[in-house]
């Protein structure tokens, strides 16, 4: 599994600032961290003031003005531009959350972006990944079954287990939740995560899954499920609304009431 690191260089210093075209006394200012791995600074902060009357109302479309006309240097990774894929998690204003579906209209003052925070820095906002995703494939993200599937149909649920896995199937993995939490910061090498954890709970919740027990003793452990501390960040940041949180609570209590 890959090493957890801070960014190498995590003393941040002021850099440049730009202005957009029609930029006048009222456009808007960002802040941005920016470091580049092949050079030898420090990271820094750059700022791009932007007329906002030119601009869509979210976070990302002002990162994307900013890259197609002042900057095509300023990296960070987007898609879908829906919160569906969960790549342009940053942290925005203090919070972990998703450019494309926050306004700027929410933000007085500067907007502040950072990369996702305690992950290895690639390049400006966009963290290395590997790890995170390194953890969720421990968890076996796929149903596990012992049975013959029925020949003449899916393994079908009823409508009231099907809805066990409201607040689980929606999860679009994309780290906010373990980036905030400060357990996942200081053991994230061997503490799964809110975000793997909830994962996690969507199997052993789902009816038609047959490994629960396996899966539970894959988390019986101190470090992988016990390092959460109910410090609730996790569901506090969560840019789709969910409730980490409780979904490892359900664990925890999963592993009491088998024993
Ligand atoms: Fe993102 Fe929420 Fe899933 Fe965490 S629980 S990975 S914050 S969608
Ligand atoms: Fe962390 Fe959330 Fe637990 S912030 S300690 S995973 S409740
Ligand atoms: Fe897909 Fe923001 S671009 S979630």
């Amino acid at each position: 599994m890959a090493e957890f690191r801070l960014p190498a260089n995590s003393v941040v210093r002021k850099g440049k600032t730009y202005r957009g075209s029609g930029a006048n006394a009222n456009a808007k200012s960002f802040l941005i961290y920016r470091y580049d791995p092949d050079g030898n600074d420090n990271p820094q902060t750059d700022r791009y003031d932007i007329e906002l009357a030119q601009c869509g109302p979210m976070v990302l479309d002002a990162l994307v003005k900013i890259k197609n006309e002042i900057d095509s240097t300023l990296t960070f990774r987007r898609s879908c531009r829906e919160g569906i894929c969960g790549s342009c998690a940053m942290n925005i204003d203090g919070t972990n959350t998703l450019a494309c579906i926050k306004p700027i209209a929410e933000i007085d003052g500067v907007v502040n972006i950072y990369p996702l925070p305690h992950l290895p820095v690639i390049k400006d906002l966009v963290p290395d990944l590997t790890g995170f995703y390194a953890q969720y494939a421990t968890i076996k993200p796929w149903m596990r079954t012992e049975s013959p599937a029925p020949p003449d149909r899916e393994r079908l649920q009823s409508e009231e287990e099907r809805a066990q896995l409201d607040g689980l199937y929606e999860c679009i993995l994309c780290a906010c939740c373990s980036t905030s939490c400060p357990s996942y910061w200081w053991n994230g090498d061997r503490y799964l995560g809110p975000a793997v954890l909830l994962q996690a709970y969507r199997w052993i919740a789902d009816s038609r899954d047959e490994a629960t027990g396996e899966r539970l003793d894959d988390l019986e452990d101190p470090f992988r499920l016990y390092r959460c501390h109910t410090i609730m960040n996790c569901t506090k940041t969560c840019p789709k609304h969910l409730n980490p949180a409780k979904a490892i609570a359900e664990i925890k209590k999963a592993m009491i009431s088998r024993r």
